[in-house]
């Protein structure tokens, strides 16, 4: 059977963090598909076509990967996709309150699906979409944080 895991996220937009730990969470599971949340209640600066679009553009050249959408549960979508693992990366302990209850909040919620978390790599550890985001919007230059194909898009979001 063949081991598959959802790395779930906003990705608003895809971050050089991001692709670390779909890069060495591929190395773990047979299958991984990165599936972005479809929540319109939620603002994000890219639409979701467009943060699909930088998914595939920065990560397609991992093995077995596949990008995708859902709303609703993750553990449900998870079930639908015979997923048995959600991938999610941890950066610092700010990080660590969220991620716990959200894990135990799954496993509750089904019990058959597992949270694996790995650590950020350490060159990532403060890089975050909304950090990006909001250094962008006022000129900073985020190019180092995310990949260039993705800084041409945030600059044009903002004008640049
Ligand atoms: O990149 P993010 O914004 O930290 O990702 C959060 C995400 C998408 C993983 C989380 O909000 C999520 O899974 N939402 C779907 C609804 C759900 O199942 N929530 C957890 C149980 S209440």
């Amino acid at each position: 059977m063949q081991r598959i895991a959802i790395y779930p996220g906003s990705f608003d937009p895809v971050t050089n963090g991001h692709i670390d730990i779909a890069k060495r969470g591929s190395k773990l599971f047979d299958h991984i598909i990165v599936a972005i949340l479809h929540n319109p209640g939620k603002q994000s600066l890219f639409t979701l076509q467009e943060r699909l679009e930088m998914l595939e553009e920065s990560m397609s050249g991992i093995n077995s990967i596949e990008f995708d959408t859902f709303d609703g549960l993750l553990v449900d979508y998870a079930r639908k996709r015979n997923a048995t693992a959600l991938l999610r990366g941890m950066r610092a302990v700010s990080d660590f309150e969220y991620e716990f209850q959200l894990a135990l909040m799954n496993r509750k919620l089904n019990r058959k699906i597992e949270t694996v978390f790995l650590m950020t790599g350490l060159r990532w550890i403060f890089t975050s979409s909304s950090i990006i985001k909001e250094a962008a919007r006022f000129g900073g230059d985020v190019s180092d944080m995310v990949p260039a194909g993705v800084n041409r898009r945030i600059q044009a979001k903002y004008g640049f």
